[in-house]
């Protein structure tokens, strides 16, 4: 019998385009959903032009990320009350997928950020006029579905951990991302030669708590990421690894010691430490104390001396005194870290610090917040400036926006811009000749 073709509710995209926001783990989801579209056949829309079909890949972390994603959803209707296919994926599409679905009619598709391999099925049945929710959990499945990796960009990511264990009390991961689970080795050492050959000369490896990623090599043997890392340095024609973002409690000996030992792992260090003290670190559940953490980046320091340090911290945790906040701004003294995320506490639905007493009322917060990113901020300064002089190999990533100048990142993650003849995805000398608080000016040599 004739197949009787199927009445569609939605014509086929052609053209996709893929938001993230958030972290760089949504990064690399993003770039992966727009691989699965276009192994589909779908192209991504070119800037400036309506896409058929708009996946926004989404971030819980905080309040405003989750009001966002109903305003962009709103933004996407046309004059005439019509809309693009829209997907929602991440962690807000994990969290809050069945609300979405009944607050956002123009919503098709649900997917979360360890399903989104179905998202090709889950979009052809939305043109069938079926709209769905997937939130599975179980991350294998996901990244065997993948399609394998061609091109990329100089630098990339590759995600090796996914998920997290600790729960901090004010954290919706552990809940969105699931448990912590580590890709096998061969998987990563396959996808990072796939993205060498695509490319990429620097790559950062991604996890919740990427430190935190175990494996057994080629021989059986239990290796972690020091090991990963020793693996993919040997790699001619992969010049710089980094990783992010890692807890205080899994930076092994093995890893510290890497970081004196192997040339292509780049000196930079993003290590929260959240608090300098040591009764709000008990009740965000962070298991360091202010101590731990000053002596455990005392033995990263002496591993390599070199090393520029980045953290994330919270302010207005609840019950947060105004004492126990300056103890942040002392630990923040001591580190002198290179560049910092600072954040106002922002209760998430589900976790235990959203029902704690005490929360810090909003103006007492704003004037913390801002003390503390005016010290961040110095000493993002003073480490910029500390760095002219130096002559440092730069990676050159793109063009700037004037003739002739291209832009990298230092070893040490600052952007660089100088003029000068170079590829994209070469490394050059530079030498360092001016400092501003987020970039600085070279001379190529
Ligand atoms: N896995 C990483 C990063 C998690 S999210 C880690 O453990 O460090 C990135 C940062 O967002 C956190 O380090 C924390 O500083 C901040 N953050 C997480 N939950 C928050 C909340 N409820 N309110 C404000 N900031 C938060
Ligand atoms: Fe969130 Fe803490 Fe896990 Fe980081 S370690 S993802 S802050 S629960
Ligand atoms: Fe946001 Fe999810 Fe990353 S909540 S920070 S996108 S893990």
């Amino acid at each position: 019998m004739p197949a009787t073709p199927a009445t569609s509710a939605t014509p086929a995209p052609k053209t996709f385009r893929v938001k993230s926001f958030g972290c760089q783990m949504n990064v690399y989801d993003g770039e992966r959903m727009a691989e699965l579209l276009g192994a589909e056949g779908m192209t991504a829309a070119a800037d400036g032009q309506e896409a058929d079909l708009v996946v926004l890949n989404t971030c819980h972390i905080r309040e405003k990320a989750t009001e966002k994603v109903y305003s962009d959803i709103g933004r996407l209707r046309r004059n005439d009350g019509t809309a693009p296919l829209i997907a929602v994926a991440g962690c807000v599409a994990q969290a809050e997928g069945e609300e979405i679905m009944a607050r956002a009619p123009s919503v098709k598709v649900v997917v979360g950020p360890q399903a989104y391999h179905r998202l090709p099925a889950m979009v052809a049945d939305a043109v069938a006029g079926k709209r769905g929710t997937e939130t599975d959990m179980p991350a294998e499945a996901k990244f065997a579905a993948l399609p394998k990796r061609r091109k990329s960009a100089p630098t990339a990511f590759l995600t090796v951990q996914e998920g997290c264990d600790k729960f901090c009390t004010y954290c919706v991961v552990p809940y969105t991302r699931g448990a912590e689970i580590s890709r096998p080795f061969a998987d990563l050492v396959e996808e990072a030669k796939l993205l060498v050959a695509g490319g990429a000369r620097e790559i950062t490896l991604l996890g919740q708590n990427v430190n935190a990623w175990v494996g057994s090599d080629a021989k059986g043997c239990n290796i972690g990421l020091d090991g990963l890392i020793r693996t993919l340095a040997a790699d001619p024609d992969l010049q710089r690894i980094r990783y992010t973002t890692s807890h205080p409690n899994d930076m092994t000996d093995g890893l510290i010691a890497a970081h004196g030992e192997v040339d292509k792992l780049m000196p930079f260090l993003h290590l929260p430490v959240q608090a300098g003290n040591d009764r709000v670190l008990k009740a965000m559940n962070r298991s360091h104390t202010a101590d731990s953490y000053l002596k455990l980046l005392d033995r990263i320091r002496t591993a390599n001396p070199d090393i520029a340090l980045s953290g994330d911290f919270i302010v207005g945790f609840p019950g947060e005194t105004d004492a126990e906040f300056e103890d942040t701004l002392r630990l923040v003294d001591a580190v002198g870290y290179a560049q910092a995320f600072s954040f106002k506490y922002s209760p998430r639905p589900g976790t235990p610090a959203a029902t704690m007493a005490d929360h810090v009322p909003a103006p007492v917060m704003d004037e913390r917040l801002q003390r503390l990113q005016a010290a961040l901020n110095r000493d993002q300064l003073a480490f910029n400036k500390a760095s002219v002089g130096k002559t440092c190999q730069v990676l050159v990533e793109r063009r700037g926006k004037l003739a002739g100048q291209l832009l990298g990142k230092s070893p040490w993650l600052q952007s660089v811009h100088f003029m000068g003849d170079a590829e994209i995805g070469q490394i050059v000398t530079v030498e360092l000749v001016d400092a501003g608080p987020n970039s600085i000016a070279g001379h190529i040599i």
